[in-house]
């Protein structure tokens, strides 16, 4: 697809279905990705293709960051939520994982810095045909979700992308 062509047409995907994208697509918006601007060139970003133990491990994280946020939250409103991260048939979560040893480069620049190759990875899963929703919601800022990409307390999770062919 033609630049301009997928970013005009580009909208979140509310509904996704199977399949997702293959390993090889997954390397290009990867790349693409990797392409982002990027101060001082630290290269902060960390995208975590999620295989299914850490997909059930993110689920189980998400539902409990949840229920820390909302100590009501009934078993059943809890496997809801755990469901939730589990409807698209892949995950990737953005995560930044923050230098602080470049005074020259402030937090907030490296946290952009994983913004625009989120919409980098974005673009190129739209182009290649798949639908993206790009999420955070109180699962974002959780420690526990966080460790199970791969970060640490103080890094940050800029997207969680559930990713797949558009249904409906
Ligand atoms: C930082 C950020 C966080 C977002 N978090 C959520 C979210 O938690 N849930 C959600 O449904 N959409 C989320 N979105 C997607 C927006 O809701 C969506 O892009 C917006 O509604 C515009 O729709 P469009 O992407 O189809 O143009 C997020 C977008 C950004 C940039």
């Amino acid at each position: 697809m033609e630049l301009f062509a997928a970013i005009e047409s580009r909208t979140s995907a509310a509904r996704l279905t199977v399949p997702g994208p293959s390993a090889e697509h997954l390397e290009r918006m990867l790349q693409a990705a990797a392409r982002a601007p990027d101060h001082g060139r630290l290269r902060p970003w960390r995208f975590s293709v999620l295989d299914a133990d850490a997909r059930e491990r993110f689920a189980e994280a998400a539902a409990s960051a949840k229920r820390t946020a909302m100590p009501g939250l009934d078993a059943e409103q809890f496997a809801a939520e755990r469901a939730k991260q589990l409807r698209a048939p892949t995950l990737v979560v953005a995560g930044c994982a923050v230098r602080r040893d470049n005074p020259k480069i402030p937090e907030i620049e490296q946290v952009l810095a994983v913004a625009a190759a989120t919409q980098n990875f974005i673009l190129a899963a739209h182009a290649l045909g798949y639908g993206v929703m790009w999420k955070t919601g109180v699962a974002a800022y959780d420690p526990g979700v966080k460790a199970v990409a791969g970060l640490r307390p103080e890094d940050h999770i800029v997207a969680i992308l559930h990713l797949g062919t558009r249904a409906g």
